[in-house]
């Protein structure tokens, strides 16, 4: 490795996730794919120092993603007698778990992701995501009412963050009264873990979110609802299909991982359109181009910065770099999405340009299973959005728009706007 590309690769790991070093990412990211399409970068994580691959392009991205026959995402498929889906954090024994601290689909491999998966697929079609097409638009509709007359508001406060978690909450059964709380503890937790960082409150909002819902089992239990938290019930109570520990994951999962990614989607895209005036008014000259924009949006900026870490289940290569048995590897897919290699003019926003595939949601066996969840409340939220105020604008100076950073993903901390 030649010292540049070593130095690229250090910039990326000490800072690039967590915002701490200032660099645009996506410069970063171009210096990366630059030096190649993998590279060593030292890592830190529970005090413990390595090196792990980083893999800067789509096709390499994609391979790692999709064969699960040399990549794991369950680390503890490398051991011999373990029960499978061991998660990167350290499980504090007396809390309840959640899909950081124990088994959720996210982190095993089949037969188990299928039959996690399989237990809640059906609430995630695309079908049955139309159904609820009426419901996100009364949400979002109800939303604007609010601020329509005072003429500006904090996006990401007003309208990208409620839209989804009322959104995954209602599916969930999940009363309103307990969303601030969901907010700080999922927010407090995202944002607490860096690649390779923990802080020390996160452990305490974990055992709060996972106490919570065991509470929220228990009352569900005894009084059933129409909502996938009590489906999930009466699967677990069934016998040999979930186990407790797996039902408190899977509900952690959908409610973290269904709103503040979308929301992200949400925000960032909007700024994205207002840093682009001219995709911006083709777009409002024409809402029918919003569900084509918003693959744009995911592909040119979408929420997730990496996927989950891969581990090489035997010594292997990714584009002729030899690979370890055990060796960690993610795939950073805000990079691969920008790969000159795979699209035309990758750093530019293009609004009509048709993409057959970017790796916003993942792919493989593990990729999004709410990405028809997210691409409505997308659709929804921008075409509502330019209908009512036309006029949008930021209400503040560009360079004061702040970036909060999390787990694997890039929001918005705020985003004042004007209409
Ligand atoms: C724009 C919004 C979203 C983005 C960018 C996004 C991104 C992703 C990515 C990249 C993965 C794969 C992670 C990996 O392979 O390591 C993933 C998985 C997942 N996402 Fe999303 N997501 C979004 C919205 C949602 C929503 C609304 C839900 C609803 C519950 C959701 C639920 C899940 C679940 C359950 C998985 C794990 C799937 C599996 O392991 O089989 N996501 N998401």
């Amino acid at each position: 490795m030649n010292e540049d590309r070593a130095v690229t690769a250090e910039q990326a790991a000490s800072g690039i996730f967590n915002g701490e070093n200032g660099l645009d990412p996506f410069a970063v990211f171009a210096q990366m794919r630059q030096a190649g399409p993998i590279l060593s970068v030292p890592v830190e994580m529970g005090g413990v120092k390595f090196k792990a691959w980083m893999v800067t392009r789509f096709d390499e991205a994609m391979q790692v993603l999709k064969d699960h026959g040399r990549f794991t995402v369950d680390r503890s498929a490398l051991e011999s007698g373990s029960s499978g889906g061991e998660s990167f954090m350290r499980q504090d024994e007396s809390s309840p778990a959640t899909f950081f601290t124990g088994k959720s689909m996210l982190t095993v491999d089949e037969p188990d992701h299928r039959r996690l998966r399989g237990l809640v697929s059906k609430a995630f079609t695309p079908k049955y995501m139309e159904s609820l097409r009426p419901r996100v638009q009364g949400l979002a509709d109800s939303l604007l009412d609010r601020v329509q007359s005072g003429g500006e508001m904090d996006l990401v406060r007003d309208y990208a963050y409620p839209l989804p978690i009322n959104v995954i909450c209602d599916m969930l059964g999940i009363p309103e009264e307990d969303h601030a709380d969901i907010r700080l503890w999922s927010g407090a937790i995202a944002h607490g873990l860096g690649l390779g960082r923990q802080e020390p409150e996160v452990a305490e909002h974990l055992r709060a979110f996972g106490e919570y819902t065991a509470r929220l089992v228990h009352n569900k239990r005894s009084r059933p609802g129409d909502d996938l938290i009590s489906q999930l019930i009466a699967l677990e109570e069934e016998g040999d299909r979930l186990s407790e520990q797996e039902l408190y994951s899977m509900i952690t999962l959908l409610v973290f991982a269904g709103h503040e990614t979308t929301s992200n989607l949400i925000a960032t895209g909007c700024l994205m359109l207002l840093d682009h005036p001219d995709e911006l008014a083709k777009l409002k000259a024409d809402l029918s181009l919003v569900p084509s924009a918003v693959e744009e949006l995911l592909r040119f900026n979408g929420p997730s910065t990496i996927a989950g870490p891969r581990y090489a289940l035997e010594d292997t290569e990714i584009a002729g770099q030899p690979i370890r048995r055990g060796e960690m590897i993610f795939p950073v897919l805000k990079s691969a999405n920008r790969d000159e290699l795979k699209f035309d003019a990758s750093e530019e926003l293009d609004l009509t340009r048709s993409i057959s595939r970017h790796l916003a949601f993942g792919n493989g066996i593990h990729m999004c299973l709410g990405a028809p969840l997210a691409r409505i409340e997308a659709d929804v939220a921008f075409s509502t959005l330019l209908r009512r105020m036309p006029e949008l604008r930021l209400a503040i100076p560009r360079e004061d728009v702040a970036w909060s950073f999390a787990l694997s993903s890039q929001g918005l901390a705020a985003l004042p706007v004007k209409f």
